[in-house]
């Protein structure tokens, strides 16, 4: 059986699509699946943001065909670990638990690289076209931190 992570942002469109993107390109496709959702639900149904796209296809990573979706209760149960981008991500997804056993799947992703600092992805959608790329950098490496963890527990 497959792990399955989940990634979580606010619209589904910036942040988390570059990170199942990413964490997808470093994992073995048999024996992880790697999805992405938003608390928001505005970006329903949408491709993710031009820019995000732009910057991972500069990084020879494809996101263009994920289309967004609104987290939802069903994935507390669906996924083994959800990482959320944010302290607000994480505040509402939290918000959504109905158990301890759903509250422990999630994490605050880059407390993968600095553990309890709470440290967030920041939301590059009203910011500078290099937001995007701060935020891919980010990204790519707390993804291997994750990649490399995982394998060595499910593998
Ligand atoms: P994301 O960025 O959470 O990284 O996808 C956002 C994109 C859109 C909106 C908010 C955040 N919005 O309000 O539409």
């Amino acid at each position: 059986m497959s792990t399955k992570i989940l990634m979580v942002c606010l619209g589904n469109i910036c942040r988390s699509p570059l990170a199942e993107g990413i964490l997808a390109s470093k994992l073995p496709k048999d024996k992880f699946i790697v999805d992405s959702a938003g608390t928001g639900s505005w970006h329903i149904g949408h491709a993710p943001d031009e820019r995000s796209i732009a910057v991972a296809k500069k990084n020879q990573i494809q996101i263009s065909h994920q289309k967004g979706r609104q987290f939802s209760t069903t994935d507390f149960d669906n996924f083994d670990y959800i990482y959320v981008m944010d302290n607000s991500n994480y505040t509402n997804v939290i918000a959504l638990a109905q158990n301890q056993q759903q509250s422990d799947k999630v994490k605050l992703i880059l407390n993968e690289l600095f553990p309890d600092e709470n440290v967030d992805v920041p939301d590059p959608y009203f910011g500078l076209t290099n937001g995007f790329e701060i935020v891919y950098n980010m990204l790519d490496e707390v993804c291997a931190v994750i990649a490399k963890k995982l394998v060595e527990k499910h593998l």
